[in-house]
């Protein structure tokens, strides 16, 4: 599927999405929405696909937010359908069911956190700076900010980023939970590949089920949270793959998941 402003490239199983607008730092314009809801549409439908990576063109940004000159022309109107239409391009790739890691080489802010956050995993390089800068434009995080960050890092720190704008680095974004991993830059494309093929290594459908039980819980409360694992938990235990690797585990062999 030809996109304008990003490439889809899939090797082995891992699709890696790449924003390609390095010129305006990857900032997320309409056309760019269009293409990462495509993409994450043809991620999620494709079975040869089994993970995804997100990242973005050149040395400087991961996404250096939403598109400003798009902003300062938006009515309020317009501005509530730009924000509800981002936030589910986020939530389909958010439970595609499918894991994903962001490989943030560079700026990711506003809406390039956000996006960010929406992955399972972030893996960040040592020069890349994340901060929600919107209250600075007099505008909001619309894209799940003022949703996301208080979930990942807890409502202190959340409230601190999004109430003074302010950037941190890398190796703050680590120490708050915000990214799992902060590699050298140019380690981060291989750490990235590494982490997603020990992620594929384990049973497909399994992962799923956890994404979405993470996810049932996370979104609605710990009650309804643990009935859902529960019926996954039933799921899981209804698959191929559980006979296989409880069978392996018995005769001392390696599991051969087939995803069904
Ligand atoms: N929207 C539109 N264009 C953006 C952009 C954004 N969010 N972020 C960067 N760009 C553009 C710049 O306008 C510039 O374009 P130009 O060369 O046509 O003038 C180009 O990307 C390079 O950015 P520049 O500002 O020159 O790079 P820098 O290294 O001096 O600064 C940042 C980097 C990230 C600090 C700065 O670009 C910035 O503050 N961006 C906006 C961040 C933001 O507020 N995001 C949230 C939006 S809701």
């Amino acid at each position: 599927m030809p996109y304008d402003l990003l490439r889809l490239e899939v090797s082995e199983g891992v699709a890696t999405v790449t924003i390609n607008r390095p010129d305006k730092l990857n900032a997320l314009n309409n056309v760019l929405m269009g293409d990462l809801d495509r993409a994450f549409e043809e991620v999620e439908a494709a079975a040869e696909i089994r993970g995804l990576i997100l990242t973005g063109a050149g040395e400087k940004a991961f996404v250096a937010g939403a598109d400003i000159r798009e902003l300062a022309s938006l009515t309020p109107a317009e501005a509530e359908r730009m924000a509800l239409r981002g936030q589910g391009v986020f939530r389909r790739l958010e439970t595609m069911g499918k894991p994903s890691i962001a490989a943030v080489n560079g700026f990711a802010l506003g809406g390039g956190l956000e996006l960010a956050m929406a992955c399972a995993l972030r893996v960040a390089s040592e020069n890349a700076k994340f901060g929600q800068p919107e209250i600075k434009l007099g505008i909001i995080p619309g894209y799940g900010g003022s949703q996301r960050l208080p979930r990942l890092v807890g409502r202190g720190r959340a409230l601190e980023m999004l109430l003074t704008g302010a950037q941190i680095d890398a190796a703050e974004a680590h120490r708050i939970g915000l990214v799992n991993h902060v590699v050298p830059q140019q380690e981060l494309g291989g750490f990235c590949r590494g982490l997603m093929s020990r992620i594929l290594e384990n049973a497909p459908l399994a992962a799923g089920l956890i994404l979405n039980a993470v996810d049932a819980g996370l979104s609605g409360g710990l009650e309804e949270g643990l009935r859902f694992e529960a019926a996954c938990f039933a799921l899981s235990a209804a698959t191929e793959d559980k006979a296989e690797g409880t069978a392996a585990f018995v005769e001392k062999r390696k599991p051969v998941f087939r995803g069904r």
